[in-house]
């Protein structure tokens, strides 16, 4: 689903900073993957590239069968919109768009006609419990229900591609709980590969598979088995 080959990306400025380095890497699709590391390790960097929001230095990137080198920057927002889908650590909702205007905006940019937006909208905002919420603005709602409008927001197409950035990095521990429920619920339901961010050991041990990234290199790959257990109720024999 996800290849990447040889994948380099450096900033040139007064310094130059080498954000990752030759790092190799496949994700099969459906997988559920957490990227830890310490802060400038690139892991933002990485979600990046994979998501088309910047270029690598150099190698190669290739999602869905598609390689991101080769295409033209229209070729790669078509993709970005058709094929992912985005949770950022600080929601980047619109502030003067109400929840539902925020949800459809992605139709909208794909023309969906009217009704079909309005129904896909509800639906979204229902699944994250905020169907009571439709008409209020960002600043209206706590950060947990903010979240959760970014997550429909980066549902609206279902993409088969979920990428998350710290998405529970600006919430309180019970509400981080609640979004990292919801995430693993959109990844079971919907199927999608998903890729997440994140600082704490519990969203990363709740995902089958843990990345993680140190001076820009991949320094461990880690499967596990008993996925989800820290959301889940323990069990006991
Ligand atoms: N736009 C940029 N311009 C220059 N340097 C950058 C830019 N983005 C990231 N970096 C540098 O690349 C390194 C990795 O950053 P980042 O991927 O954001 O790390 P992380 O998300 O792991 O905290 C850091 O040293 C950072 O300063
Ligand atoms: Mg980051």
């Amino acid at each position: 689903m996800i290849h990447l080959r040889g994948i380099s990306k450096r900033f040139e400025g007064k310094r130059t900073v080498t954000a990752l380095e030759r790092l190799d890497l496949d994700i099969a699709r459906g997988e559920m993957v957490s990227i830890v590391g310490p802060s400038g390790s690139g892991k933002s960097t990485l979600l990046n590239l994979i998501g088309g929001l910047d270029r690598a230095t150099e190698g190669e990137i290739e999602l869905d069968g598609a390689t991101l080198s080769r295409l033209s920057d229209d070729e790669l927002t078509r993709v970005r919109r058709d094929k992912l889908g985005f949770i950022f650590q600080f929601f980047n909702l619109l502030p003067t768009l109400t929840c539902v205007e925020n949800v459809a905006l992605p139709l909208h940019l794909r023309g969906w006609p009217r009704a079909k937006i309005e129904a896909r909208t509800k639906e979204l905002l229902n699944l994250v419990q905020l169907g009571h919420r439709l008409d209020h603005q960002p600043d209206e709602l706590s950060g947990g229900e903010r979240q959760r409008v970014a997550i429909a927001r980066a549902l609206s197409v279902y993409p088969p591609i979920l990428l998350a950035d710290e998405p529970t990095g600006n919430l309180d521990t019970a509400t981080g709980v609640e979004i990292l429920k919801l995430i693993h619920d959109v990844h079971e339901r919907l199927g999608a590969t998903v890729l997440i961010v994140t600082h704490d050991a519990n969203v990363a041990e709740s995902c089958e598979r843990t990345l993680r990234i140190r001076d820009g290199r991949i320094v461990e790959d880690i499967r596990r088995e008993s996925a989800r257990s820290s959301t889940e109720e323990p069990t006991r024999a």
